[in-house]
This record gives C-alpha cells, sequence and structure tokens, in this order.
C-alpha cells in the first residue's frame, strides 16, 4: 500500500485506523473505542483503555528476550566518555529508581521536574515516573532560574530531579545554584530534590531537602509498572508562546504511545533492533518523542549524544558517532547542519568515516533552507528528508513517509500530511485558500492520538491559543501553502514566536524582561534572519525621560538580564537604544515592519503609520548593529 491509499483508508475510518495501530501496545485493559469527546472541542484517545509507558519502552522488550540488546548509548565527546546500556540493565535501574521515589511519597498524577543535561540518567527519571503513572515536567538546561521558577509553580511539583551540573564548550553549568534560585523564588515549594552528582562538579546537598541520587536508592524495593488510564498525563512540556508564561502542552499516555510506535517504521524506516539517533536535547520534544520514547518504545538503540555538531571537537562528530554506532536514521535541526557546514563546506570530514549504515538524513524543529539540504545530500550521499512538527503534536504533521513510500522529494517542502492530520490552508475569514496561496495552517480536529489534549490548568488558554480563531479547526501558528500535488510549504509564523538554532522562544517573553529594567520605557523584539541560527533576537529599548547613563551601559545591562531571566539559550546579545518606536496611528508596533527592514526586504510602509519617519531611525540603529545594509 502506498501513502495515498494509507492516507485515505484514515481518512475513511480514522477510529479503526488508529485502533489497528494500538494493538501494538500492550494494554493491561485493552482501550474499546478510540477517540471520545471530552467538551466542546476537546477529545481523547485511548480514554478507558490501561497501559504503562514504561513497560511498553523498556520491561516488555525483556520479556520478550531482548534484555540483552542495547538500548541507551551515551556518547558524549565533551567529557569524553562513552557508555551503553542494555534494556535489562536500564529496567533494574528504572525500576530501582522509581520504588525510590515511591518510598519518598511519590504516586501517579503526582508531578516531576527534572532538569537534566545529556545523561542516560535524564531518561531514566523520565521512565520512572512513567514507571509509577507521576507526570514528568522535563525543563530545558539552558534555561535560567527564573524559567524554571516558573516551571515549578505551574506544575507544582512533589519533587524535582536535577544533575550537579552540565557541560557545555568552555564551561561547566552549574545546575544546582539555578536549582536552588528557581526554588528560593517560587512559590511552590517541591517536598524534596534527588540530585545526580556528576564527576565534573558535585554540588551542595541543602540538608532536610535533597536526596542524593544513588544514596536515596540505597536498599529499596523496586517498583513495578503502575497501569494508568490512556487518557492519564504522560507529561507536560512547557513552550513557548506569545507571552513570557509558556504554555504546558499535555500528553496522554495512549496516543503517546500508539502514534510514536507508528511513526517509527512508517517515517523514520527502522525495524526494531536498529540504532536510531536524534541529536537534540532531552529539554525539547524532539528529545522527549524521539531520544527517550519513540526508539523505546518501538525497540530501537536510541543514542544520547553530550556534544555540539562543532567543536566537540570538530566538524566531523556526526559522522564518527554515525559510522561508530552503525545509525540507520539520523535525525537533527538544519541549524546543525549549518555549522557543520560552515567549518567543514567540502565535506572533507564524511570521507574519514564509513557511514553505509546510514538510510536517512530527517531534518526539522525549523525551516530546512534548500542550500542546507542539498549541501548534506551532496556530502553524505543520503537522502535528505524535511518533516514538520511542533511541541504541541509530538510527532510529525508533514513529512515524507520513507517506510511506506519513498515519495519525490521536494526540496524546500515537508511534503504532505500524515495519517491523523487534515491539514487546510485558511485565509483570515477562514475559508480555505486555492493550491499554491499563501495561508494559515490549521487542522481539522480532532487532533490526532499523540497530539496535545489541552495545557496544564490552563483550558481557557488552550481554547483562545489555539481553537477560537478558526472554529472546529487547530491553529498551528505557521503560515504557509500546499501545491497541487498536496505537498506543504512552511513560511513563517503568524505570531510572536522566533525559532533560534532550533529553539523556539518568545519575543514577547524577551519584551517582557527588558521592559523590566528600570530606564526601558518601552521597548520591542524582533527575530532578524541569522545564516547559521535561523533567526536571532533583537532588541529596541525607548529610555525613560531623564535617563543620563549612557547607551552602552544600558544596553549591556538589557542582554546580561534576558540571559539571567531567560537563560543563555535566548542568544540575545543584538539591542539597541532608539528615541521611538515605529507605530500604526491606534499604537500598534510595527514589528514586521522592522523585520523587513532589519533583513533589507521590499517593504511598503502600513497606510496607518503614525509618522514614517521613525523608520529611518529604526535603519540606522540597524545598520549600526551590522543589519538593514543592502
Ligand atoms: N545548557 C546550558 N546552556 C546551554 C545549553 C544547555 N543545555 N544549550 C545551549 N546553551 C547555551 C550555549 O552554551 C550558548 O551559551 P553562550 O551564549 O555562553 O555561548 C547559548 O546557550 C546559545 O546556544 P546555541 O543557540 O545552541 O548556540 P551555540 O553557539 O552554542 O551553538 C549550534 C550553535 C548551531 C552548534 C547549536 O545551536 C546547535 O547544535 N543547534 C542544534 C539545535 C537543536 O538540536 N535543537 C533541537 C531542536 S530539534
Ligand atoms: P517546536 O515546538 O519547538 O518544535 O517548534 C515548532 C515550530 O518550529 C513550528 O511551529 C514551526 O514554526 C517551526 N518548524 C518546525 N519544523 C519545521 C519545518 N520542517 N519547516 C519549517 N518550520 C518548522
Amino acid at each position: 500500500m502506498g501513502y495515498k491509499e494509507v492516507y485515505e483508508r484514515w481518512k475513511a475510518d480514522p477510529e479503526g485506523f488508529w485502533m489497528e495501530q494500538a494493538q501494538a501496545i500492550e494494554w493491561n485493559r485493552a482501550p474499546t473505542q478510540a477517540l471520545t469527546k471530552a467538551g466542546d472541542d476537546l477529545y481523547e484517545w485511548f480514554a478507558d483503555g490501561l497501559t504503562n509507558t514504561c513497560w511498553n519502552a523498556v520491561d516488555r522488550h525483556v520479556e520478550a528476550g531482548r534484555g540483552g540488546q542495547v538500548a541507551i548509548i551515551h556518547d558524549s565527546p565533551i567529557t569524553g566518555t562513552l557508555h551503553k546500556i542494555t534494556y535489562a540493565e536500564l529496567r533494574n535501574r528504572v525500576a530501582r529508581l522509581a520504588g525510590a521515589l515511591r518510598a519518598k511519597g511519590i504516586e501517579k498524577g503526582d508531578r516531576v521536574i527534572i532538569y537534566m543535561p545529556m545523561v542516560p540518567e535524564a531518561l531514566e527519571a523520565m521512565l520512572a515516573c512513567a514507571r509509577l503513572g507521576a507526570i514528568h515536567s522535563v525543563v530545558f538546561g539552558g534555561f535560567a532560574s527564573n524559567e524554571l521558577a516558573v516551571r515549578i509553580d505551574d506544575a507544582t511539583p512533589k519533587a524535582i530531579i536535577a544533575a550537579s551540573c552540565g557541560v557545555e564548550p568552555g564551561r561547566v553549568v552549574h545546575y544546582k545554584p539555578l536549582l536552588d534560585g528557581a526554588i528560593d523564588r517560587s512559590t511552590h515549594k517541591p517536598d524534596f530534590c534527588v540530585i545526580f552528582q556528576r564527576e565534573q562538579e558535585v554540588a551542595r546537598l541543602e540538608e532536610g531537602r535533597d536526596v542524593d541520587w544513588h544514596g536515596f536508592q540505597y536498599g529499596v524495593e523496586p517498583a513495578d509498572c503502575v497501569p494508568v488510564e490512556g487518557n492519564h498525563p504522560a507529561y507536560i512540556l512547557y513552550t513557548s508562546g506569545t507571552t513570557g508564561a509558556p504554555k504546558g502542552v499535555i500528553r496522554h499516555t495512549g496516543g503517546h504511545l500508539v502514534a510514536l510506535n507508528w511513526s517509527m517504521k512508517n517515517i523514520y524506516n527502522v525495524d526494531p533492533g536498529d540504532v536510531f539517533w536524534a541529536a537534540s536535547d532531552v529539554g525539547w520534544v524532539v528529545g522527549h518523542s524521539y531520544i527517550c520514547y519513540a526508539p523505546l518504545i518501538h525497540g530501537n538503540t536510541t543514542i544520547v549524544f553530550e556534544g555540539k555538531p562543532v567543536g566537540t571537537p570538530d566538524a566531523g562528530t556526526f559522522w564518527r558517532v554515525i559510522a561508530d554506532h552503525k545509525v540507520r536514521s539520523f535525525f537533527t535541526a538544519p541549524t546543525a547542519f549549518r555549522a557543520v557546514k560552515r567549518d567543514d563546506p567540502k565535506g572533507e570530514f564524511v570521507k574519514k568515516y564509513d557511514i553505509s549504515s546510514l538510510n536517512a538524513i530527517y531534518l526539522a524543529g525549523e525551516r530546512a533552507d534548500p542550500d542546507t539540504i542539498e549541501w548534506a545530500m551532496k556530502v553524505s550521499g543520503k537522502p535528505v528528508y524535511d518533516h514538520w512538527w511542533q511541541t504541541e503534536t509530538g510527532w510529525t504533521i508533514a513529512g515524507y513517509p520513507v517506510g511506506i513510500e519513498k515519495l519525490p522529494v521536494k526540496i524546500g517542502s515537508p511534503a504532505v500530511p500524515m495519517p491523523g492530520y487534515d491539514v487546510h490552508i485558511l485565509d483570515e475569514a477562514g475559508h480555505p485558500v486555492k493550491a499554491g496561496e499563501l495561508g494559515a495552517i490549521a487542522i481539522k480536529l480532532p487532533l490526532p492520538p499523540g497530539a496535545l489534549p489541552n495545557l496544564w490548568s490552563a483550558e481557557e488558554r488552550f481554547r483562545k491559543s489555539y481553537l477560537s480563531h478558526f472554529p472546529g479547526y487547530y491553529e498551528t501558528g505557521d503560515a504557509g501553502m500546499m501545491d497541487e500535488d498536496g505537498y506543504l510549504y512552511i513560511m513563517a509564523r503568524t505570531d510572536d514566536v522566533i525559532n533560534v538554532a532550533g529553539h523556539r522562544l518568545s519575543t514577547g517573553g524577551m519584551e517582557e524582561v527588558l521592559a523590566g529594567h528600570p530606564d526601558v520605557a518601552e521597548c520591542a523584539v524582533i527575530g532578524v534572519s541569522d545564516q547559521l541560527k535561523g533567526q536571532l533576537p533583537m532588541g529596541f529599548v525607548c529610555l525613560t525621560s531623564g535617563v543620563t547613563r549612557t547607551h552602552e551601559d544600558i544596553v549591556k545591562e538589557c542582554v546580561t538580564l534576558v540571559r539571567e531571566k531567560i537563560g543563555p539559550v535566548a542568544a540575545f546579545k543584538l539591542c539597541a537604544v532608539v528615541d521611538r518606536l515605529p507605530k500604526t496611528r491606534s499604537g500598534k508596533i510595527l514589528r514586521a515592519t522592522m523585520v523587513k527592514i532589519a533583513d533589507s526586504e521590499q517593504f511598503k510602509p502600513p497606510a496607518t503609520i503614525d509618522d514614517p519617519a521613525i523608520l529611518d531611525e529604526i535603519k540606522t540603529a540597524l545598520q549600526r548593529l551590522g543589519y538593514a545594509n543592502s
């Protein structure tokens, strides 16, 4: 059966299609119904089934006699270590950790925040929560204390599991002081913290609150898997929206298991036992779905890579890892390849390694520019497939379903909708536009298994952010078009979210931080194009009257403030003091026009602009920062 037949089969009987896929999962009680209506426009999958994520990701492979297969390879060029964990070892480690968490009072439904770098213990912590039916929320290590505090207050965790430190090129990231600072700041306090001490930095434990990862497991009874309902939240993952308050995307257990398992063969074309590598971070959705859960649920070997595409030690690292571990499918972000290409344009490094095990390269997380795709195909000699999805969906909306059929590649397009996604391009009024015309990309409800059913403790925000603009549809926040063959093209966000090195960030969140500077009266943050990272944030601040301090000092403080409040991952380094911001007569800041000036694109000031002369001042400020030059 080809892609078209599979897609049509799903469309003809969506519930039957997913019920059939659900048979690949082990249930304590099989679901009798695929889809349940849980309220106006709210849906849940496999709600009356009972299952456990950790059982499906770990124990069942051991029971099936595959305990000796390597489950996790930790390849860490940044610390110079390599470590392999079999499925049997993983089961024992996770059962013990879960037992220790249970002994400290963690039960089904309790939230646990995980703040860890790319070490296998991060996956073990996620799986131990899943084993108990506890709901984890992993926070990316590149976020600052304040962001962690915001998540602590929203998720109200009973426990936090953290590492003592992370390791970035040239510096140790002191996780423990960041954690302590976050708990000081947050209103909610966890009952206890589990600290995984790394040899690069041993942290001081807080008497009465912190326990040592190894020490607290001493003598505990390992925990069995706790069956949970199909609609029990497996995890919460916070992602950027239009404001500084992140959105807590919920993932339900049943749909998550079914959809991820389906994706491994049909999209990534791997069979159980194959090595699969997603070079991302456990703090992002790609890490949740494709470093931790999907490869393990499907019985693959997954790689936890602690390093960078370049500099650890060189631009050959990706090829070295692929060769060393015989990776069959490789998934990364375009920005990572842009970094490799910059250091090794001719692809000299790839020639040093035998990458014959590799079938294909998959790109997602941001727009994949044709130059990068063509370069990657040329130097690797492998097909490169773009695919499009979001934290909210948890798996591919549109992609090349390589395990079903090798569709013709159209460079610049992440191809076609996957079964489960009825994708439409709509105009402002919600009417479908013609093939080839630009519009908002929306998905007809219900969303498929695995996609978000709601936001954590924020149903109104869920409706407002995703459901209210186009009734009956989920609004993706992306704009684009579909061609005559049904291939999608993703052009831009329709909101204030920007994508910096594959990391999703909120310009609104950065504006909130800048507005907190005592000398800043007004500000705007825009995303400008960057050759390496895709986009970079750039701030414009207007000062409170009477401020006489130098602009240089204020800019420095603004840069430091964003780094301190949001974190180094915001990569906020460009900032200028300006007298005024360009606005419409009704007072709306013209951010889109500012972006066009920065990127030296053609633009027409909107007819409603208050004072066009301000645009010249903005241009001059941009030129001083090295933009708007052509
Ligand atoms: N913990 C702490 N700090 C982190 C971090 C982490 N997990 N990840 C990144 N940072 C820091 C970096 O050290 C850097 O700090 P600096 O300002 O002191 O240099 C800052 O955050 C910005 O990081 P980044 O945007 O990643 O830039 P970079 O210059 O360090 O690296 C690339 C550039 C292209 C090599 C890198 O961005 C990359 O590998 N991108 C791939 C992204 C990816 O896989 N995304 C997942 C989505 S699919
Ligand atoms: P995140 O939730 O961090 O995965 O970011 C999701 C957003 O990244 C999407 O809404 C898009 O704006 C962008 N994105 C992800 N994948 C692609 C892609 N293949 N092409 C274009 N944009 C993408």
